[in-house]
């Protein structure tokens, strides 16, 4: 009998847990994030009594608003962007305790002000001095944010106070590592929540259980059975009104550097000792330090960029990047980006992993999968054309589940073979929707657990391996010619030859 130290299915879960009373502080309360995900996710919170009666939120932004104005912000938001407020008493008693304070992110007066203003709450509502900083500024910000709360002594209490950041954490490895200095002259690490909502949803945290919670799947899991993995995550959105922060980002910071590399981390890393944040956060990142660009010395020939171009989406017209809003005409951000990665382990020694994403591409779409290896010898030849490599898909959105591909016999005299599918959806199993990122961060993080949050020698590591893609991409020498795919289609063909070229291709989705 296995020795049963703690329940698989828990990763990292503390869910009947209630937090301690606290103030959420937002920094940036009057941008999209909060209206749309952080405060939908944390009424979903108290209607499912997540919460403790005495949870304070605090937005604090530059315009000039009043209590009441953010409230009914906030409550518009709900009602547009999630179930919306079926009952009236409910959201009175949590509209109380939704205050809003303005401020200037780098004016020390201010945080004086914000002091003040919350330890009067404290009185109030009973917070006992409990504090979460959500940082959802801009990144420029977060430096003199984390200066200001440095200074007021805000950060002080490694127990009482933490600090959520929200992404970019930094555009290279300089300057991520740069950020981490920052954060840590104000606050120690087992304050520190860096968000990557990827982590916050249930089918990447599946990804663990799948793994580690049953015994078949981990004896294939390496370099004897898997040829490849593919790592896809497909939009059809187009850069939107962000255009911005996107021309100074593009789809290699904006989504591989962290979203994809995390889906990665939990793909590639070997099992935890336990399920607790360090032990999980330190295997993530021993195979992310021996993670690499597939050949450096060759980049055109491991890292493909592509940008769209005018197409069409569900029959109707759509624009090219670069005649998006605020998009300068002959901009080289990238809108695609697919890599080939390498890890130099004992378990993963010469299996390439293949990294894929793009917006305005045909479906929404974000998986895993694991491509093994070929079977020996072919005894079917003259009964099929072929058969085809086991395929383990994991669906990260929408559809969300798991599924196997193997062949079959079809059914009849003759012996003809056909590919078929083993299928888990979580609609079907569960009988429930996956409930949204935010809301289980921002629970995990009020109740002190980081496990899904990135820690600072991660998120170094994930910078260590795209930086030097982007050096390339950035250098002045670089000719400023980038690959186009239009709206609407999967990807550049430079990206099909990335797979062509050693004898594979990319899962159609
Ligand atoms: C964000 C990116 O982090 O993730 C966006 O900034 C992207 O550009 C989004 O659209 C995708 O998230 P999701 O959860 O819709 O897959």
């Amino acid at each position: 009998m296995p020795a049963i130290l703690e329940n698989p299915l828990r990763v990292g879960l503390q869910q009947e847990k209630t937090p301690e009373p606290l103030i959420l502080i937002i920094f940036g309360a009057s941008g999209d994030l909060t209206q749309r995900k952080l405060i939908p996710a944390i009424y979903q919170l108290k209607k499912e009594r997540r919460l403790p009666p005495e949870l304070t939120v605090v937005g604090v932004a530059r315009r000039d608003w009043s209590h009441e104005y953010f409230r009914a912000h906030l409550k518009e938001g709900i009602e547009k962007f999630s179930d919306g407020i079926s009952n009236e008493e409910l959201w009175n008693s949590f509209s109380e305790g939704l205050f809003y304070c303005s401020g200037n992110m780098d004016e020390a007066a201010s945080y004086e002000k914000l002091k003040a203003f919350l330890a009067e709450l404290d009185g109030r509502r009973g917070t006992r001095g409990n504090r979460v900083f959500y940082l959802s500024v801009s990144p420029r910000f977060f430096k003199p944010a984390l200066t200001q709360l440095g200074a007021a002594g805000m950060l002080a209490d490694p127990i009482k106070h933490r600090l959520v950041i929200e992404k970019p954490f930094g555009k290279d490895l300089s300057s991520a590592k740069s950020l981490n200095r920052a954060v840590q002259r104000v606050c120690q690490e087992q304050q520190v929540y860096r968000i990557d909502h990827y982590l916050g949803k249930e089918t990447v945290q599946n990804g663990l259980v799948f793994r580690f919670g049953n015994a078949i799947f981990e004896p294939l899991w390496n370099r004897q059975f898997v040829d490849h993995v593919q790592i896809t995550v497909a939009e059809t959105v187009g850069v939107e009104d962000r255009a911005g922060y996107y021309e100074t980002s593009g789809a290699l910071r904006d989504m591989l550097q962290n979203h994809l590399m995390q889906l990665f981390a939990i793909t590639a890393m070997e099992a935890p000792n336990a399920l607790d944040a360090d032990s999980i956060r330190s295997e993530k990142t021993k195979v992310l330090q021996a993670t690499h660009i597939a050949d450096v010395n060759n980049l055109e020939k491991s890292a493909i960029r592509g940008q769209y171009s005018a197409g069409w989406m569900k029959g109707k017209p759509v624009k090219g990047y670069r005649e998006e809003e605020g998009v300068a005409p002959e901009s080289t951000t990238p809108t695609f980006v697919a890599m080939k990665l390498m890890v130099d382990n004992w378990r993963w020694k010469g299996v390439p992993f293949y990294l894929r994403t793009g917006k305005r591409m045909p479906k929404k779409v974000s998986e895993i999968s694991i491509h093994f290896k070929e079977v020996p010898l072919l005894i079917f030849k003259s009964a099929a054309q072929q058969t085809n490599p086991n395929i383990l898909t994991m669906r990260i959105q929408p559809n969300e589940g798991i599924s196997l591909n193997f062949e079959a016999k079809m059914p009849g005299p003759d012996l003809r073979t056909r590919t078929v599918n083993m299928d888990f959806s979580y609609g079907s199993s569960f009988g429930m929707a996956t409930s949204d990122a935010y809301h289980r961060l921002l629970l995990d993080c009020m109740l002190g657990d980081q496990t899904l949050f990135t820690r600072a020698d991660e998120v170094e590591e994930a910078w260590r391996i795209v930086t030097p893609v982007i050096n390339a991409w950035e250098s002045p020498s670089n000719p400023s010619l980038i690959p186009e795919y239009e709206a609407g289609t999967w990807q550049p063909t430079e990206a099909e030859f990335l797979l062509e070229r050693e004898g594979r291709r990319w899962r159609r989705l």
